[in-house]
C-alpha cells in the first residue's frame, strides 16, 4: 500500500471525477461499525457504465466550512456529515485546513433504489484526493469512499468488484478491488425504475435492523458469507444459471430479513413483484436473465447481450414501471475534465 504524499497547501487545485453507480450481486446490509461503514459481510457488485455521478471539488481559502450542491440543491445535513467525514480525512492526510466548495451531478435520479450515494462518494474521494494533492492507490481511495457510504467503496475499482469485509477495527482491510474488468462478461444491466423517493434510507434501514430488530439477521449474514463464494464460482464460469440462483436468492433473503424486522422495512411496490414475475417467466422461456433489488422498489435485471431487447420490452410493458434504463458493466472512478457546471 502506498503511503500518501502530502503536498504544501499552495498546490490545492480544482478537480473533477466521474464514478459509476454499482449494483450489488450479493448485498451489503449490516454493519460492524456504523461510523466507518465497516460491513458484517463481504459483497460483490457490477459497476454501471454510464449511470453515476460527476463531482467537482474546489478548495477555497475563504470558506469557513465545506459546502455542497447535489443536482443544484444544497445537500441535506445528514449527507453533509458524511461528506465532511471524507474531506476531514483527506485534510488530515494532506496537512490542510482549507475547506471546499463541491458540486455533484447525478446521471441517475437519487433515492430510487439505485444507490446514487455510491457513485457520489466514490467521485468525491477521487476528486478530493487529487484536489488536495494526495496520490493514493486504489485500496486507499476505496477506503475513503467507504467512509462516506459503504457501497461507494465498490464504485472505485469498477468492473466486477468485491468489497472485503475485513476484520480490523480501523477498517484498514475493508476496501474493494476488481475481480474482473468491465469487458470480462458483456452483460447488459436493465433498471426497471419504480416508485418515488424511498422512505427509509439504506443507512437508516441498516441501523434499524442492526439494533436486533430482525430475527433473521444472523441467518442473513451467514447466507452472505456463503453467497459471496457461490457468486465468485458463477462469475468464474460466466454461468447465468448459477448467477441467477445466488443473485436472486441473496436479494430475496435481504428483503425477507427486512420484512421480518420490527418495525418492518418494506421497499417493494406491486410493480416490484410484477417485474420479479416477468423475469421468472422470461427465464422459463429460455431468456438468460436474473433480477436483484436494493433498498428501494426498483428492480435491476442482468441479462446476456442478445436477450436485452426482449427483456427491456417486457419490462417496459409492466404497469408501474416508469422507465427502463439500459447500460453495461463499466470501469471505475476516474478524474475527468470539469463537467456539470
Ligand atoms: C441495499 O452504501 O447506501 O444498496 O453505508 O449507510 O451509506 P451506507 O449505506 P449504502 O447501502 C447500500 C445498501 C444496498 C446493498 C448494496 O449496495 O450492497
Amino acid at each position: 500500500m502506498n503511503s500518501p504524499t502530502p503536498r504544501p497547501s499552495t498546490e490545492l487545485r480544482r478537480a473533477s471525477a466521474f464514478a459509476p453507480s454499482n449494483i450489488a450481486l450479493t448485498k451489503y446490509w449490516g454493519k460492524r461499525d456504523s461510523t466507518l461503514n465497516l460491513p458484517l459481510a463481504s459483497s460483490i457488485s457490477v459497476a454501471l457504465a454510464d449511470l453515476g455521478s460527476y463531482t467537482v471539488v474546489q478548495p477555497a481559502a475563504d470558506l469557513d466550512s465545506d459546502v455542497m450542491l447535489v443536482d443544484d440543491q444544497d445537500l441535506d445535513p445528514a449527507g453533509m456529515v458524511k461528506v465532511r467525514r471524507v474531506l476531514d480525512e483527506i485534510r488530515k492526510l494532506s496537512n490542510s485546513q482549507v475547506f471546499s466548495g463541491l458540486r455533484s451531478v447525478n446521471t441517475v435520479p437519487a433515492a430510487r433504489g439505485l444507490a446514487s450515494s455510491a457513485s457520489a462518494f466514490a467521485a468525491l474521494a477521487v476528486a478530493a484526493a487529487h484536489a488536495y494533492g494526495l496520490e493514493l492507490d486504489g485500496p486507499a481511495l476505496s477506503r475513503l469512499a467507504r467512509t462516506g457510504s459503504g457501497s461507494a467503496s465498490r464504485s472505485v475499482p469498477g468492473g466486477i468488484a468485491i468489497w472485503h469485509a475485513g476484520q480490523q477495527p480501523d477498517g484498514a482491510d475493508s476496501y474493494a478491488e476488481q475481480l474482473y474488468p468491465a469487458d470480462y462478461w458483456p452483460l447488459r444491466v436493465l433498471v426497471a425504475r419504480i416508485g418515488g423517493r424511498k422512505k427509509i434510507s439504506s443507512t437508516e434501514g441498516m441501523r434499524l435492523q442492526g439494533g436486533g430488530g430482525s430475527p433473521y439477521q444472523h441467518a442473513w449474514i451467514e447466507q452472505c458469507h456463503r453467497d459471496v463464494a457461490l457468486c465468485q464460482e458463477a462469475l468464474a464460469l460466466r454461468s447465468m444459471r448459477r448467477l441467477a440462483e445466488v443473485v436472486e436468492g441473496n436479494a430475496l433473503a435481504m428483503h425477507a430479513s427486512m420484512l421480518a424486522n420490527r418495525p418492518p422495512i418494506i421497499y417493494w411496490q406491486p410493480a416490484t413483484l410484477a417485474v420479479i414475475d416477468a423475469v421468472r417467466q422470461l427465464r422459463a422461456e429460455g431468456c438468460d436473465c436474473c433480477f436483484t433489488i436494493d433498498a428501494g422498489a426498483s428492480v435491476v435485471v442482468l441479462c446476456e447481450a442478445q436477450d436485452a431487447r426482449v427483456v427491456a420490452q417486457s419490462l417496459a410493458e409492466i404497469e408501474g414501471v416508469e422507465e427502463v434504463l439500459q447500460t453495461r458493466v463499466g470501469p471505475g472512478a476516474r478524474l475527468v475534465d470539469s463537467r456539470g457546471e
